[in-house]
């Protein structure tokens, strides 16, 4: 039977490029596909003058088209500047791999969004934001989707584990629902925060522990 993938695709499932996890990346994101569940990790290093790419990798929780696009948009975005990179889209991706299935759209889709989320993470936390909408509910919530629960696989919004948030003064409080003594609270708690804080109106990151 003829294999869906291309050649290419299947080349950069076998041998991915820039695979794995830069320790203090200037920006780096997690983000899940509400298609099917699995999540990427995307780490980049930047120039602090011309503001290029001067490392990037990923960590892939997905199938062959996710790895494969990880590969391929990981090596499309290596020396480019952050606005060049935020440009990358999927179609590119997927042509740069000689095209990918059509129900496999949202694979390569999580690998774009991984990159774009991991730029914008870095231009946050470097103050390079310039239109700036205050924090709300929805913001939040967006955010923990992107909060690994360690135990199912899948976020923590999805596994139902975000109790309830609230935000005023420029402080989040979350409350997980999860007892405090958990193996996986502190992982979890330092995600939290992590997500959290860069957003340009937020002061403190509160996290509490339902049981
Ligand atoms: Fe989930 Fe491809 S099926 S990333």
């Amino acid at each position: 039977m003829k294999s869906p993938y291309s050649e290419t695709v299947l080349e950069h499932f076998r041998h991915p490029h820039n695979v794995g996890k830069i320790e203090n990346a200037d920006g780096k994101a997690i983000e899940g596909s509400p298609a099917c569940g699995d999540m990427v990790s995307v780490y980049i290093n930047v120039h602090p003058d011309t503001k290029t790419i001067t490392d990037i990798k990923f960590e892939s929780y997905g199938c062959a088209s996710n790895i494969a696009t990880g590969s391929i948009i990981t090596e499309l975005a290596k020396g480019k500047t952050l606005d060049e990179a935020k440009k990358i889209s999927w179609k590119q991706a997927s042509d740069a791999l000689g095209g990918l299935p059509k129900i496999k759209a949202h694979c390569s889709v999580l690998a774009v969004e991984g990159l774009r989320s991991a730029i914008e993470n870095y231009e946050e936390s470097h103050g390079l934001i310039k239109e700036r909408i205050p924090t709300t509910l929805e913001i939040v919530r967006a955010r923990l989707r992107k909060v690994m629960n360690p135990m199912a696989g899948l976020d923590l919004v999805r596994t139902n584990l975000v109790q309830d948030i609230e935000i005023d003064k420029g402080t989040v409080r979350v409350v997980v629902n999860l007892p405090e003594d958990h193996q996986f609270t502190p992982a979890i708690k330092e995600e939290i925060i992590e997500k959290i804080k860069p957003l340009w109106d937020i002061k403190e990151v509160i996290v509490e522990f339902t049981q």
